[in-house]
């Protein structure tokens, strides 16, 4: 039930810092959190990872597979399950597949996953719904922990993906002896505390929608690395609930053609969480306000400027998405609000797409 809440979507994105914390509990084991062993055995046993999902979980996927190749050093690729499903690349020796899916219905998915199992090989499902189907179907699951998604945008299960996937690839990790500069399960919790942070500043969120999206018809979302991931999500997000066309972009690749549209008034919001690359995000970003855009830096605390308009929380650096989606998920949100749009079922979109 969605109680005082005026929309089911408002209700789970407050809920985030509880799954966060759901998810520690589910996956703690004394002072660390771990999955499974035969599920351990399973990934570490892989020669390569092949992620299958679609929108939200796919937009997961990709980070994913930064977590299972920078932490736990096994290569990963991320496929679209409908595209996967007519044009299978060359696969390796010891594949195993994981599937990503709020729902564990989605029709794309299983297809994929029917074809796998015939081919022989294994599957790790994780999804949100125990006994769904494409956990029924698989060889192993992971469960998300998030409680019941309502909204169709989907925000909490989109966390606790990255969450989950985090402590997957922690887990293989530890098990294969290398040696972790971070106890995620600590950084985890100050994640838990930091989105807290965000939701409780819906104010400014409700601002930022108002500046920059009242009367946008168009939107780019642009982020290098681990923030160009979370860009694509933005843009899905603002998308799918105020019906604005929005792009997400990896901030080096606009200049590339899509620059072309930046007019003047046009939103961009840039997301500034990775060191590496802050200087180049904020090169695009005077590429961009010098044709005229109107830009909203994003920035993580401690790699602020002067004229950014949010900070958010400082946490792990490769634990940054989990943060920096909730503002954008909140400004979509206001965004739709402002155009009275059906937040929670926004037309043509159904909550689980179970067919082809
Ligand atoms: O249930 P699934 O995670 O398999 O669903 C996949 C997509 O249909 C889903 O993420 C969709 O993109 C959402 N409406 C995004 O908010």
């Amino acid at each position: 039930e969605k109680g005082t809440y005026p929309h089911y979507m408002l209700k789970e994105m407050d809920e985030q810092p509880t799954v966060i914390r759901k998810i520690i509990q589910a996956y703690e084991q004394g002072e660390d959190v771990t999955i499974d062993a035969d599920i351990l055995n399973a990934i570490a046993e892989a020669d390569r990872l092949y992620i299958i999902a679609a929108g939200t979980s796919y937009h997961a996927g990709l980070i994913g597979k930064q977590y299972f190749e920078k932490i736990a050093k096994i290569p990963v690729e991320v496929h679209i399950s409908s595209e996967f499903g007519y044009n299978m690349p060359l696969l390796s020796e010891k594949p195993l597949f994981i599937f990503i899916s709020q729902s564990g219905e989605t029709a794309d998915s299983r297809q994929v996953l029917v074809k796998i199992k015939e081919l022989g090989y294994k599957a790790l499902t994780v999804t949100n719904v125990p006994g769904s189907t494409l956990s029924r179907e698989a060889d192993y699951t992971l469960l998300l922990h998030a409680g019941p998604e309502i909204a169709v945008a989907s925000t909490k299960a989109y966390v606790a993906q990255v969450a989950v996937l985090a402590v997957a690839a922690y887990a293989v990790a530890k098990q294969k002896g290398i040696t972790l500069d971070f106890d995620l399960k600590q950084e985890l919790a100050i994640v838990a505390n930091g989105i807290q942070a965000m939701v409780d500043s819906k104010d400014v969120m409700e601002q930022i929608a108002e500046d920059f999206l009242k009367i946008a018809r168009n939107a780019f979302f642009i982020g290098r690395n681990m923030d160009f991931c979370v860009s694509l999500e933005g843009a899905l997000k603002l998308k799918e609930i105020s019906y604005i066309q929005a792009e997400g972009f990896a901030g080096g690749e606009l200049k590339h053609g899509t620059i072309a549209l930046i007019e003047e008034g046009t939103p961009v919001f840039a997301l500034a969480t990775q060191k590496d690359v802050a200087l180049n995000i904020r090169g695009n970003v005077k590429e961009v306000v010098a044709r005229g855009a109107n830009a909203c830096i994003i920035a993580m605390e401690g790699m602020e400027e002067e004229g950014d308009r949010l900070v958010i929380p400082r946490v792990h650096e490769l634990l940054t998405p989990l943060v920096s989606v909730v503002p954008l998920q909140l400004i979509s949100y206001y965004a739709a609000l402002h155009r009275r749009c059906d937040v929670d079922k926004p037309r043509n979109l159904a909550k689980s797409v179970t067919v082809e």
